[in-house]
């Protein structure tokens, strides 16, 4: 899994490299920093001092010591003024210059901190796009397994507006008393570590059906989230707006009204096992398998396994990293994780999270890995 987001704490980590988020002195300081240098000994701070500092954006390469790891890489994030200072730049920067670093020096893993969301305030949900989109535009063209740790779940905020839409559909789909456990955890971090994004509950607005016969909308037990119905209607409504402006051609498929073009060509896909439904759906969205795997964010060797060997088995998030990465819609995702001998349920959050996304016609799978890591999920394309 070349992009992984895991909990933990950075001097544990034995990748090839680890980044450290310094100051401009190179000489220690608290947070990461602080911890980094009481991990490696004195050592390192020897080194440092003989590196002449650090400019903001940039980074340099020292020895680990009493680490795991083999190197460590210091680099120095902007302070947040507000975003007008170049900030975002100055970001991407810090992760492009270790990246290079890191390749240069012959690392095939590394493992970053989220960079300036510390005590250089930058806010965590931009730090995390930043950090993420640079990430990934690296690995588009180099092999390398990035780990991005997460010293604590509050330090961890992701897109707010598709949050708060994410809340509302698992609480719609998980039981109530799970719902208002999920919502008391989300009160209790947010009491804790971030202004509460708006999210207040706005009362049911009678749908219009409703107005025409006099009566308001039903309300759910919680008074403020539409009925399950006007969800699902809404749901509808979205799912086939995004499937419409969907990046790949949308294909024709059962529930789209398209019915195959002959009833061999049917029965063909109904024996069709899993690797065999993948490789048509790569062929036909005109795409190459490294374009599917690199979108699935898996390695190429798992790839390749899946490819070569039609009885592989693999895991469910794997074949469901596949059906994002090849954008499919919620029926033949369905259809391709049965041939793979799963389903999708709407009983767990996992499976919830992930519906949503498709629904909402949104296939980057960064964000989707970024919502299942906030709720404490399996990341899709993870092996365990
Ligand atoms: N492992 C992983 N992440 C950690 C660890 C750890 N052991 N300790 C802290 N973090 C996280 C923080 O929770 C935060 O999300 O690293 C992120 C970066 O926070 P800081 O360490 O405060 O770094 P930054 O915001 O870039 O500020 C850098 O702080 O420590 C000083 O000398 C450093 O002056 C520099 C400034």
């Amino acid at each position: 899994m070349p992009f992984r987001i895991i909990k933990g704490d950075i001097t544990k980590m034995d990748t090839d490299a680890i980044v450290n988020a310094a100051n401009s002195s190179l000489l220690g300081g608290g947070g990461v920093d602080g911890a980094i240098h009481r991990a490696a000994g004195p050592e390192l701070l020897e080194e440092c001092r003989t590196l002449g500092g650090c400019e903001t954006g940039r980074a340099k390469i020292t020895r680990a010591y009493r680490l795991p790891a083999k190197f460590v890489i210091h680099t120095v994030g902007p302070i947040w003024y507000g975003g007008g200072n170049g900030e975002a730049e100055k970001l991407a920067s810090c992760y492009r210059e270790s990246l290079r670093l890191a390749e240069e020096h012959g690392c095939e893993s590394v493992a970053f901190p989220l960079i300036s969301a510390g005590a250089y305030g930058y806010p965590k949900d931009q730090a995390l796009q930043v950090a993420t989109e640079t990430v990934r535009s690296f690995l588009e063209d180099h092999e390398m397994d990035v780990s991005l740790v997460i010293w604590s779940r509050e330090d961890f905020a992701f897109n707010r507006e598709c949050h708060r839409r994410l809340l509302k559909f698992l609480a719609e789909g998980l039981s109530e008393q799970e719902a208002d456990h999920l919502m008391n955890m989300e009160r209790a971090r947010r009491a804790a570590y971030m202004p509460a994004p708006q999210m207040a509950p706005k009362p049911v607005q009678a749908s219009p059906k409703a107005t025409e016969t006099g009566e308001s909308a039903p309300k759910n037990k919680k008074g403020f989230l539409p009925s399950r119905k006007e969800k699902e209607a809404l749901q509808e409504t979205v799912f086939e707006a995004t499937q419409a402006c969907a990046p790949y051609p949308a294909q024709p498929s059962e529930e789209m009204g398209a019915v195959p073009a002959g009833l061999d060509d049917f029965l063909h896909q109904m024996d069709e096992g899993f690797r065999d439904m993948l490789l048509r759906k790569i062929d036909e969205r005109g795409i190459t398998d490294a374009d599917c795997y690199k979108a699935a964010n898996i390695d190429r060797k798992l790839f390749n396994k899946i490819k070569n060997n039609k009885d592989y088995r693999p895991c469910k998030s794997t074949v469901l990293a596949l059906a994002v990465a090849l954008h499919l819609p919620l029926s033949e995702t369905r259809e391709m994780l049965r041939k793979a001998g799963f389903s999708l349920s709407r009983s767990t959050k996992f499976d919830l999270i992930v519906e949503f996304f498709i629904r909402e016609g949104n296939y980057d799978i960064y964000q989707i890995n970024e919502a299942l890591f906030y709720f404490d999920q399996k990341l899709l394309g993870s092996l365990n």
